[in-house]
């Protein structure tokens, strides 16, 4: 038993405390520094990585899609499917707290130079009506309209589930004006356990989707943009532009692969802990 004198108590706290600023602080498990330890790599821009090549393709199937491709952060993903989506001049449509639009330092002009036309959502979440008001005739004055976002779970929005059948309506609307779908999927997972909607099913409207393996997954780096094949192949000239080709990333996609494999269901825990946390806070 340590003494509790008052210098060592801050320390002790601080050892003691959870930490809930955010689930990216989530760390790797010993089972899962293993799977990295032993991973097996090669040179993953020439398409060489065992493990990259094994991640990509779980996730793809996991999701209904033909192709994945594995890069360093949730923000690549999401702008490398601006960018594939898009050409300079173009406009996108997400909801006005999107992390794409708010979090992402300005990247849809930056690197595809897109136009951003907001759609204020009920706490993240908005309609094929919204969406049919903001959509523009095709004239010369407007920007081109190409691609719509959406944010399942909703960041900003405390992690709020975007309903499958309003998903499926914004898709069909979409359809009919000829206009790509993208997710942020950064917390999938989460609306998968949630929702008991399996992945595929919830990715099925997408063009592409962006999950995350470095949130509440815990593996350390690392996210996957899905999608059709000839959109993956594209995306990866993308990848390597925005800087995000990677060599022997088989040790950080060994971390990845794991998380996937393994801890998706313990979101379940992550769930149920948080709804005892937020009864217990509104009682105060
Ligand atoms: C909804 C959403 N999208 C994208 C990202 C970006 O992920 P990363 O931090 O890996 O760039 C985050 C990060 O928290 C997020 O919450």
């Amino acid at each position: 038993m340590p003494d509790l004198t008052p210098d060592l108590m801050p320390n002790l706290m601080i050892n003691s405390m959870i930490d809930l600023r955010s689930d990216t602080i989530t760390k790797p498990t010993p089972a899962m520094r293993q799977a990295m330890a032993i991973a097996e790599v090669g040179d993953d821009v020439f398409g060489d990585d065992p493990t990259v090549n094994a991640l990509e393709q779980y996730t793809a199937e996991l999701l209904g899609k033909e192709a994945a491709v594995y890069m360093p952060s949730g923000t690549m993903t999401n702008q490398v499917a601006l960018r594939l989506h898009t050409e300079p001049g173009d406009e996108i449509i997400l909801e006005s707290e999107a992390h794409i639009y708010y979090y992402e330092g300005g990247a849809p002009a930056a690197l595809s130079g897109v136009m951003c036309r907001l759609v204020k959502g009920d706490k993240g979440v908005f309609s094929a009506a919204d969406l049919q008001k903001v959509l523009r005739p095709s004239d010369p004055h407007f920007p081109k309209t190409r691609l719509v976002c959406l944010e399942n779970t909703h960041n900003r929005s405390g992690g709020r589930v975007f309903p499958l059948a309003e998903i499926e309506a914004i898709a069909h609307l979409c359809q009919a004006h000829d206009l790509k779908l993208h997710l942020d999927g950064a917390r999938f997972w989460n609306a998968c356990i949630a929702t008991g909607v399996s992945e595929a099913e919830y990715a099925k409207p997408f063009d592409t989707v962006s999950v995350c393996f470095s949130k509440g997954l815990g593996a350390p780096v690392g996210s996957a943009l899905v999608g059709s094949a000839a959109q993956m192949q594209r995306a990866r000239r993308f990848r390597k532009m925005f800087g995000g080709g990677m060599r022997q990333a088989g040790i950080i996609a060994a971390g990845a692969l794991y998380a996937v494999q393994h801890q998706r269901s313990r979101l379940q825990q992550d769930h149920t802990n948080a709804q005892i946390l937020a009864k217990g806070c509104s009682k105060w």
